[in-house]
């Protein structure tokens, strides 16, 4: 039986944890597990907030039991519709037949699509700034439309302080035992999965991001709890996210820094990346990146992408096109918006070089990106001849860092 996890005064975390699944949505790697979410509030009435993956509904349940302690439950917050929270609503209905589903018409619609089963007699459907009271606990809704979803709406608990934030502020990883920020590190790599998180998940949509934070911000916070990831406690770790997320959803890079990108077949292209890298720093530069987009997955470039202010992407040439790899990582930042950085070009080939204009048409295709004028070109190897145009390339680099740095 496990410990009830209480994350305030009669709030209590009821979710779990994955370590199995390699892949969130079939996609985004977790090579550290997946929390999944929920939470129940005990008062007068009571209610869960959310449900779980079918990965971990059986501890989910075993959770709501212990928690309830033969209690009945009057209302299910169905947040968002996605499996990985909605899997397990249908059982938590049929067990509770009492519960009321509580939710916007949009979540109902969605219910309906994924699931046979009747809720018009039980559901409850909620709109902006409805207000659900469960005793000495009040929970007030937040639409929030693709965040990550159409259907999502998140919820301020006022006497906790408490913002029920659905899959914003969430997170790759899975827990363990500490639920709660302030318990955890919550350093450098803490933020990086929050931010592949945020990238992989919830970028698309930057503008209905920024509508959540503006109709947060007279709310008095003192956590977050998201459906994945850590519960952020205390004003330091509240703050910090909430500038993050203001950063990423206007697509403002945090650092003006420089990521290299580059995808190769027998080492050239990376020879060149790596002293493309060394240049760069004995101009200065620091905290240099450098990735071989063909063994690391498209969402760590993707995050990557959304930190940095300069992205030098460095390509072989391959069937007169990009090696898939690269050509997964630029669909990616197309299909997330990605604006507001430089991109600079070199491509390599032994004839017919093509990959600096598959590079640019995909780039040209999304809107508010600078591309550099300076671009490089090596057949099959960067020799003396090249030294030249590589320096100038680097240096290019160099002075736009520097005037990105002077306009900010
Ligand atoms: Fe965690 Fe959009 O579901």
């Amino acid at each position: 039986m496990q410990k009830l996890i209480s994350i305030d005064k009669d709030i209590y975390y009821i979710g779990s944890s994955d370590r199995t699944k390699s892949l969130f949505e079939n996609t985004h790697p977790t090579p550290h597990g997946m929390a999944y979410n929920s939470y129940l509030i005990l008062d007068k009435k009571t209610a869960v907030v959310d449900g779980v993956d079918k990965l971990v509904e059986d501890e989910y349940f075993e959770n709501i039991k212990n928690c309830l302690d033969g209690k009945k439950l009057d209302y299910i917050i169905f947040q968002h519709a996605e499996p990985d929270h909605s899997a397990s609503i249908i059982t938590l209905l049929k067990k509770h037949k009492e519960a009321k589903l509580v939710c916007t018409t949009k979540a109902k619609q969605f219910f309906n699509q994924f699931f046979d089963y009747d809720i018009d007699d039980r559901c409850i459907t909620v709109k902006k700034g409805d207000t659900l009271s469960l005793g000495s606990h009040e929970l007030e809704f937040i639409m929030a439309p693709m965040v990550h979803w159409p259907e999502v709406m998140m919820s301020y608990e006022k006497k906790s302080g408490i913002f029920f934030s659905a899959d914003a502020f969430g997170s790759f990883g899975a827990l363990s035992g500490n639920i709660i920020s302030t318990d955890c590190s919550f350093d450098v790599r803490d933020i990086d999965e929050i931010r592949r998180y945020y990238a992989g998940i919830v970028s698309k949509y930057g503008p209905q991001v920024q509508n959540v934070l503006k109709n947060i911000s007279n709310y008095k916070i003192t956590k977050i709890a998201p459906l994945h990831g850590c519960v952020i406690n205390g004003k330091q770790h509240i703050e910090l996210l909430i500038e993050k997320y203001d950063l990423w959803s206007r697509y403002i890079s945090e650092d003006q820094q420089v990521a290299i990108i580059y995808s190769t077949i027998y080492g050239n292209t990376k020879a060149l990346a790596v002293n493309i890298s060394y240049l760069l720093a004995n101009l200065g530069i620091k905290n240099i990146k450098l990735y071989d987009a063909s063994n690391i997955d498209s969402s760590y470039l993707l995050a990557e992408t959304f930190r940095c202010s300069h992205i030098v992407l460095l390509a072989s040439t391959y069937n007169l096109k990009l090696l898939p790899s690269l050509e997964k990582y630029l669909n990616e930042i197309q299909a997330h918006c990605v604006k507001n950085k430089v991109f600079a070009i070199g491509e390599n080939g032994t004839w017919a070089i093509t990959a600096a204009k598959e590079i640019k048409s995909k780039l040209e295709i999304m809107k508010g990106n600078e591309i550099l004028e300076e671009k490089i070109t090596i057949k099959s190897a960067q020799k003396s001849c090249d030294d030249l145009s590589v320096e100038n390339f680097a240096k290019a680099i160099y002075k736009s860092i520097n005037e990105k740095k002077e306009n900010k």
